[in-house]
């Protein structure tokens, strides 16, 4: 019998969270939520005002975070997370803002319990960097 693989080998992570479609889905309700929610208020204020491609962005970047096709460097090339939002205002309300938009996102998905728990914590580790890279200019 095959032992069943955990979350974060291969592209078990990015086939739990609903393949490409499902990415981009999840992508969608998140930015979605940030637009209508004045508790989000100043997250999305810090976008763009086309999010259009902010939302190809993400999506195609967690595809291959995730452990599926390498989307984001295909079409935009190399990525350093915290990097590319040191030029941004990012403290701890902020980050939490970006964490609890997405886990009330992350929750409307159809991915299992295990998952989206999962899921939450290692958005974490990348979210903390961010803030930590922001506050160090
Ligand atoms: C800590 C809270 C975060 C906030 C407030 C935030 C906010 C933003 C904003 C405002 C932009 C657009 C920047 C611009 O167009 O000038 C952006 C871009 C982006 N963010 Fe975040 N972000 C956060 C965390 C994350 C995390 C954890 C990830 C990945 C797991 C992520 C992935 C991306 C990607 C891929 C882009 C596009 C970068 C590019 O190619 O220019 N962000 N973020």
């Amino acid at each position: 019998m095959n032992p069943v693989k955990p979350y974060g080998t291969g592209d078990v992570s990015f086939l739990a969270a609903g393949g490409r479609q499902g990415i981009f889905r999840l992508v969608d309700n998140f930015f979605d939520r940030m637009e209508r929610d004045p508790r989000f208020e100043t997250i999305w204020s810090l976008h763009p005002d086309d999010n259009a491609v902010s939302r190809d962005k993400l999506a195609r970047f967690l595809c291959g975070w995730l452990g599926g096709p390498k989307l984001y460097t295909e079409k935009y090339g190399a990525i350093g997370i915290p990097r590319v939002h040191a030029h941004l205002a990012i403290a701890t309300p902020e980050r939490d803002q970006w964490l609890t938009c997405m886990s009330e996102s992350v929750a409307e998905q159809d991915f299992d319990e295990a998952f989206k728990t999962y899921l939450m914590a290692q958005l974490f580790v990348p979210a903390e960097a961010v803030r930590r890279r922001c506050e160090a200019q």
